[in-house]
């Protein structure tokens, strides 16, 4: 019989969502999102005051119903007893908004004597692919090393996972996220926050090969990416479409095409060349003569030893998105013989901000983390994936 798995009520307040979870190994017990997007939709972005007072409005309300969805409450005592850990995100994110989950972890940590485990919200983003709902407790086996594409409002990362802990940043955004460019973009056409997935139903309806949008990051040798040229080049055609009265909603859809294809496009270039390259370790970018003679088939790709993509953060639930990366990943394997499989969370609303990925992680670490006084912990608004905070 295998290890029962402790139960961890987690808590991520690192942007605009208020969530709580109850997680038992990789099983969610409950997952309560309370959403402030409303709250920040007329400023088309996140207003770090306004997110910080919502999160203290609702923070004891998320766990008091995560801890009912859980099961945690009966007669209306809550059986504290049944958990092990808590479990709170402590950067990266905005410094206001973190700082109150924190805060509430230290008081119930008080009140029923409990250990807190500190989680980076970028590692749970690229875990989250392993959460599995209640009841299924089937591990599946994972075949390290795995890429994470970590696509989100505030990150754009890949990360190589080794093993749970072993992590390598491959390469991110030098300017805006993904997501950022997505919203900014957005909000320039009035789209309201988050412009994601307005821009996603829009693009369906319009022609991609209207304009064409910049590719950038093409001539660096690296697998970074950039996204604040794409949004500059789309803020100049939005003024010249406005100034010529052609800003229909036709030029709308096509401009969401346009945008949401030079966005995925820019992710998918890099990962082709992370897939090419030959060293990852020293993050050796391979040259455009030898990608020509692969794609010429003079010779055969390199066999990477990424043996899974994992895909996680809140721009993951773009259907179009998903579908170039297998493609991608599809003409990885024509090229090499290797065949590697996409993963994703099992529901969408594990993609964006939720406590359940923080439960996940802090399963990882309960054994081999050592105790620290909960009492001292404090927020790490620009903590990276493989810092090693001193609070742990
Ligand atoms: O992971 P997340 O909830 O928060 C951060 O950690 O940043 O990601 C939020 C981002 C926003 O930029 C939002 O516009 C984007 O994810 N997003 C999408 C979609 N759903 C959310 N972008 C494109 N297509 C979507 N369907
Ligand atoms: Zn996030």
């Amino acid at each position: 019989m295998g290890k029962v798995k402790k139960i961890i009520l987690a808590i991520d307040t690192s942007c605009d969502d208020t969530s709580v979870a109850v997680v038992q190994g990789t099983q969610v017990l409950a997952n309560i999102v309370a959403s402030q997007a409303i709250i920040h939709q007329q400023y088309g972005g996140v207003f770090p005051t306004l997110a910080k007072q919502a999160h203290q409005e609702n923070i004891e309300a998320c766990v008091n119903l995560a801890l009912k969805r859980a099961g945690l409450i009966k007669n209306k005592k809550i059986n504290y007893q049944k958990l092990s850990a808590l479990a709170v995100t402590i950067g990266p994110g905005l410094a206001p908004a973190l700082e109150v989950g924190i805060q509430h972890a230290k008081k119930l940590a008080k009140l029923w004597n409990l250990p807190i485990i500190t989680v980076n919200h970028i590692e749970a983003h690229a875990l989250s692919p392993l959460l599995v709902p209640k009841n299924n407790d089937q591990r599946r086996k994972i075949n390290f090393p795995v890429l994470a594409i970590v696509i989100s409002g505030g990150h754009s990362e890949f990360i190589l996972i080794e093993d749970i802990g072993q992590y390598q940043r491959l390469g991110w955004t030098v300017d805006d996220s993904a997501g950022e460019c997505l919203d900014k973009i957005g909000r320039m056409i009035d789209l309201g926050y988050p412009a994601g997935p307005i821009l996603e139903k829009l693009a369906k309806q319009g022609n991609a090969e209207r304009w064409q949008l910049p590719l950038a990051m093409t001539a660096v040798s690296n697998f970074n990416l950039s996204f604040s040229g794409l949004k500059t080049a789309a803020g100049q055609l939005v003024n010249q479409l406005n100034k010529n009265q052609e800003l229909n909603a036709q030029a709308v859809c096509d401009l969401a095409a346009c945008v949401q294809k030079q966005v995925f496009a820019q992710i998918n270039y890099k990962l082709e060349k992370i897939l090419l390259s030959s060293n990852l370790a020293e993050k050796k970018y391979p040259n455009a003569q030898f990608c020509k003679k692969i794609k010429k088939g003079v010779i055969k790709a390199p066999v990477t030893k990424i043996n899974e993509v994992w895909l996680g953060g809140g721009v993951s639930a773009n259907i179009a998105l998903r579908s170039s990366i297998r493609k991608t990943l599809k003409n990885y394997q024509k090229l090499s013989g290797k065949k590697i499989k996409l993963y994703l969370p099992y529901h969408k609303k594990f993609c964006a901000d939720n406590a359940a990925m923080i439960g996940l992680s802090a399963g990882f670490l309960i054994d081999r983390k050592k105790s620290s006084n909960p009492q001292s912990l404090d927020r790490q608004p620009n903590l990276k994936i493989n810092d090693f905070c001193q609070a742990c």
